[in-house]
């Protein structure tokens, strides 16, 4: 058996980029069927360099199709992460009301100021599209927004706020957000601030999104914020933590349980270590209703050295975001958007599974489990460890629930090949359990690099890249201190 590497790796379904290197998803809109998605992305390397953005589209955020390159580096600088919006009122006039522009901002990074020693090299500019994001010319009047001598100064994401009919803009400004409000996408009043000395501050605040989401179950809206940080994640470098509360037009006010939130908190769109700078998808139809978001299943700690050399980095399953009521709290639930549903073929089903001694739940005979979701459930757990596995001749993947600790991990520390970088297997990646059910479901999204763990419905997400030297071609479930019932056990091929 030959030994993996590079287009061994490469994801089945999750997004790639054909050559080189790609960071932070940027710019997603849908618009006639079509969702599109840009990425950070230098076409001349393996590793982070002069960025772009790339492009790729999906109809069903299995299948991407990659086109070229939509923004590269001009007089100001590199293009680094943002957002686009259609403008369906032509409110910027860069297009007609029959034919909406599609108007992306973004970052402009000037290196060679930034050479200079200058504090002023980001600044914020506007490209825009007249056929539906395929070709982008950049405004004439870059940059929109200049810099007011703040290194960090990054990443706009846009939003039309129904309620004030107005643009939102949410910027990350070092160590919190600045909200902007503009009636036209080109002229911007900064509004407010948010988040010194709030959350998790140990790392860069980059990548925000701020959006309306609906409480599930009620009528009732808040908005939420997400912030993603770098470094000082849950588990380490780089991760995103959001919160929740209300928006008066101007400023973001977070609910009372998030209004002292310390650095140590609960509140990660997802505690894995492999899930960045993710933000959502403008433009969705309201009659569809979802939040879709993705982000960058990576980590800075070691996303340059991952065994990979043709290309680096894929995204994440696209995820739907709801919110729920816990209490007197809300919380972000994260589940795999309902496209991927259709594609599930179950090819084994148990009622219960009981585990008294290591046992092997499927092999590779029946599933690919490098295209494959595993689900199962388990009731009423005990203070044991419920440990399962994926292996290969040579590698083991361990992850489960603690029920002495009421948390979830994920142990890469004994796949062949995580000595690439000192980071990357240092600890066990761990997760507190947010749902109190007394049933704990799992539903393990696996592809050749990667898994997502979505536990309790979404409510713990753990989401991890690993490279095995073999295919991995057994999962199992291990012997825990008393016997234990798996319950619900669905073995799913992902048909592409
Ligand atoms: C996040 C980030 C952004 C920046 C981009 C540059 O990963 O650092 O803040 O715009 O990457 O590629």
């Amino acid at each position: 058996q030959k030994e993996l590497s590079d287009t061994d790796y490469r994801s089945n379904f999750h997004f790639t980029p054909k050559k080189h290197w790609m960071n932070d998803p940027n710019g997603m809109f849908y618009l006639n069927g079509t969702y599109h998605l840009f990425f950070q992305h230098y076409p001349e390397g393996n590793v982070w360099g002069p960025m772009h953005w790339g492009h790729a589209t999906t109809k069903d955020f299995l299948h991407w199709k990659e086109h070229p390159i939509a923004l590269a580096p001009d007089s100001l600088g590199y293009i680094f992460s943002g957002s686009a919006v259609v403008d369906v009122n032509n409110t910027s006039g860069l297009g007609t009301k029959d034919h909406p522009a599609v108007v992306a901002m973004f970052t402009y990074h000037d290196p060679i100021k930034e050479r200079e020693g200058r504090d002023n090299f980001q600044t914020q500019g506007i490209a825009y599209s007249l056929d539906a994001g395929k070709t982008w010319s950049k405004y004439a009047h870059n940059p929109v927004l200049d810099n007011p001598g703040i290194k960090d100064f990054r990443d706009p994401k846009l939003q039309w706020d129904e309620q004030h009919q107005q643009w939102i803009m949410v910027l990350a400004v070092k160590d919190r957000v600045y909200f902007y409000t503009s009636p036209d996408l080109l002229d911007w009043k900064k509004t407010s601030e948010f988040g010194l000395g709030l959350g998790a501050h140990d790392g860069v605040w980059e990548c925000p999104d701020f959006f309306p989401l609906e409480v599930e179950g009620t009528t009732q809206t808040k908005w939420v914020l997400l912030q993603s940080l770098n470094p000082g994640a849950y588990n380490g470098g780089s991760g995103t933590q959001y919160f929740v509360g209300d928006f008066d037009g101007e400023q973001f006010t977070p609910v009372k349980t998030m209004q002292n939130l310390p650095a140590k908190h609960l509140y990660w769109l997802d505690f894995g270590r492999d899930n960045y700078a993710g933000v959502s998808w403008s433009n969705v139809p309201k009659n569809d209703g979802r939040r879709i978001y993705i982000g960058w299943m990576s980590n800075w700690q070691y996303a340059q050295e991952v065994p990979t050399e043709t290309w680096r980095s894929a995204m994440t399953i696209p995820r739907e975001l709801t919110l729920q009521k816990h209490g007197d709290t809300y919380r972000l639930y994260t589940v795999p958007v309902h496209e991927l549903a259709k594609q599930l073929v179950p090819v084994k089903k148990r009622e219960t599974v009981v585990v008294s001694a290591d046992q092997k739940i499927v092999t590779n005979k029946l599933v690919s489990l490098d295209q494959s979701m595993i689900s199962f459930s388990i009731r009423d757990a005990k203070e044991q460890r419920y440990t399962f596995s994926l292996t290969s001749k040579v590698d083991t993947l361990y992850f489960g629930y603690d029920g002495v600790k009421n948390e979830f991990f994920l142990d890469r520390s004994h796949m062949a090949r995580s000595d690439f970088h000192p980071d990357f297997a240092a600890h066990i990646t761990k997760a507190p359990r947010i749902s109190n059910s007394n049933t704990i479901t799992f539903d393990i999204l696996l592809d050749r690099t990667s898994i997502e763990l979505f536990c309790d419905q979404g409510a713990t997400v753990i989401t991890d890249i690993f490279f095995p030297k073999f295919p991995l071609t057994q999962f199992n479930a291990l012997q825990s201190t008393q016997e234990y019932t798996l319950q619900h056990v669905i073995i799913n091929q992902l048909k592409l």
